[in-house]
């Protein structure tokens, strides 16, 4: 496996790639790997020829400095594993090679950024676009995998694709748990030994959540559960929002929405950590 640290060294490994005719999986991270993004990896090896992982904890999507100083970054132990998956690249820039100078794109995901993280993380989906815009102009894959925990970052990707035509498949992959129901998330490893026991309360109440939608209006569903989560001393929900999985737009009445999906943002101690659930 190569662990490529610069943009030309990437070009060259994907043009001999291409050359060959070979197909090219990518699976775009900010390190610190846990089981949920080899699941992405396992998926991109077994539909493409090659697959090229990033790690890059990419500063313009924090919008709280020290969220970004504290976000862990384990490089050896990240190359460690993709060796035993298989991949085979890892593109892992620097800051500097990333953005040689600042991007300033300003895009217009409309409603999609609006609403849930957009609302509660200023900034945030911006900065994500800009970072997944520059690694797609350099990788040009022909798949890249997006895991489901972060739903509302795969809508914005998705218009992203649209908006820019970029001649990619988005794969969206469902979230992995860890055997307690807690979504794996980089975050998680974050948690103190008392965060980490209460943290799968969460997914319990959006599975409960799930079992009462055909007794309650979402209105009153999304009540119950922000009673729930604040019922725990542990717990602070930033939202939990009940909206329509195409448009993100909240929903009041069922009806409203062919398929609906719950997304919560929830503290535990300092560490924010988001889950979600299909609903109907
Ligand atoms: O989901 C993530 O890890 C990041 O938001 C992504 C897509 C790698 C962009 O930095």
């Amino acid at each position: 496996m190569e662990i490529l640290k610069t943009i030309i060294s990437t070009l060259s490994f994907l043009q001999k790639a291409k050359a060959a005719h070979k197909s090219v999986g990518f699976v775009p991270t900010m390190g610190a790997l846990h089981q949920g993004h080899l699941a992405l990896v396992k998926r991109a090896k077994s539909e493409n020829d090659i697959v090229i992982v990033s790690i890059f904890v990419n500063p313009i999507q924090f919008n709280n400095k020290e969220d970004l100083l504290k976000y862990p970054r384990t490089l050896e132990k990240d190359a460690a594993m993709l060796v035993s998956m298989g991949c085979d690249a890892i593109f892992a820039p620097d800051e500097k090679e990333m953005y040689p100078k600042p991007d300033n794109t300003v895009y217009d995901f409309g409603q999609l950024a609006n609403v849930m993280e957009g609302k509660f993380r200023p900034g945030h989906f911006n900065g994500v676009a800009v970072v997944v815009k520059r690694l797609f102009d350099i990788v040009q894959p022909d798949k890249a995998y997006f895991g489901e925990k972060d739903y509302q970052q795969l809508q914005i990707i998705k218009s992203l694709v649209t908006q820019k035509n970029i001649l990619v498949t988005i794969i969206p992959c469902p979230i992995v748990r860890e055997t307690d129901g807690l979504a794996m998330s980089s975050r998680n490893m974050q948690l103190t030994a008392e965060e980490r026991k209460e943290a799968p309360f969460i997914y319990q109440i959006l599975q409960q959540a799930k079992a009462k939608a055909n007794q309650l209006s979402p209105e009153e569903l999304k009540n119950w559960v922000l009673q729930q989560i604040a019922s725990n001393a542990l717990l602070t929900a930033e939202y939990f929002e009940i909206v329509d999985t195409t448009t993100l737009l909240p929903i009041t009445f069922w009806k409203e929405s062919v398929h609906s999906i719950g997304c919560i943002a929830v503290f535990l101690g300092k560490v924010r950590l988001i889950d979600n659930i299909g609903l109907k």
